[in-house]
């Protein structure tokens, strides 16, 4: 059994041992998960380690507390004032800069808030590519393939205030440096994936059992896994430091990438030790938990 405490007022800063929190948990020879919070964390981790980042922040729409989601993060309100809100992204995404290697990526998923009206991509891409002098590479659209039941029309069937439900969110890939690897090594990537998930539109049906999973905003694995495979080399160090519920974790598991996941709640940690044990029979898993 490994023991983790989630209280703050711990004096000691987080270090990479020990038992407090801050520090992280080896799941099996491959992944790790990080107990706390990115902006105290990524500073520890090693210099040009990380191959590709995949990440899916809050995406501050107030989750949890709107009519179209009643089911808020275990921790974190997702309800910060816009500028706040990007800033503190900003410095999240500054302090990652140094730990990827050049010619790494970094992979943000997000999608605006009420109705496109407040514009996150945009401002994301505008702080990454001038301000933190990240490299453009692609955006793709994510197509989710449904509206579910966001239907909020402003002013119906009237020119006076419509509003405009997007059925699609973002994937935007920038790099350090270099747009091309600067690294070698081996590809898992077919042919037909890559003719067809070249085009930068990618038509995923949303995941489906978020309450059964346990997290409110969890996103399909097809997405870190078409990421994983486009973007990375076998063996890869791939880092999500928004882990939630460990996806991209999952999806590293069954693509032998080495993973590192970044969570501020304990109970997501849990979600994502149970959720990556489970993808493997218990004789085939390489348990280093302590
Ligand atoms: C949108 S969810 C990520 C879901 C993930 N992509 C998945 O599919 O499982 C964002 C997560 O970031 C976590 N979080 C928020 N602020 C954080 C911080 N400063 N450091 C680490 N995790 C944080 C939240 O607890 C939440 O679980």
């Amino acid at each position: 059994m490994y023991s983790l405490s989630s209280d703050k007022s711990n004096s000691s800063p987080p270090t990479r041992e020990g038992g407090v929190f801050g520090n992280s948990i080896k799941i099996n020879n491959n992944s790790e998960i990080y107990h706390g919070e990115s902006e105290n964390i990524i500073p520890t981790l090693e210099d040009n380690s990380i191959d590709l980042v995949i990440t899916s922040p809050p995406y501050n729409v107030d989750l949890g507390d709107n009519k179209f989601n009643t089911n808020p993060y275990d921790m974190y309100n997702d309800n910060k004032d816009h500028f706040e809100y990007i800033k503190w992204l900003k410095d999240i995404f500054e302090k990652t800069y140094s730990k990827l290697k050049s010619g790494g990526r970094i992979v943000i998923n997000i999608g605006d808030g009420r109705n496109g009206a407040v514009p996150t991509h945009s401002d994301i891409i505008q702080f990454m590519t001038r301000e933190l002098k990240y490299i453009p590479m692609a955006t793709i659209i994510w197509r989710k393939s449904q509206i579910s039941n966001r239907f909020s029309w402003g002013s119906f069937q009237s020119p006076s205030c419509p509003s405009f439900p997007k059925p699609f969110e973002y994937i935007m890939i920038f790099a350090k440096n270099n747009k091309k690897l600067q690294t070698t090594g081996e590809t898992d990537l077919t042919n037909k994936e890559f003719k067809e998930w070249a085009i930068a539109e990618w038509n995923i049906a949303p995941e489906t059992k978020m309450k059964k999973i346990g997290h409110p905003a969890v996103f399909p694995i097809d997405l870190p896994y078409r990421l994983i495979k486009m973007l990375s080399w076998k063996n890869a160090t791939i880092l999500d430091p928004f882990n939630g519920a460990g996806t991209t974790g999952v999806a590293c598991d069954l693509l032998q990438r080495k993973y590192i996941g970044i969570e501020m709640s304990q109970k997501y940690c849990d979600l994502t030790i149970k959720r990556i044990n489970d993808i493997r029979p218990l004789s085939e898993r390489d348990m280093f938990a302590v």
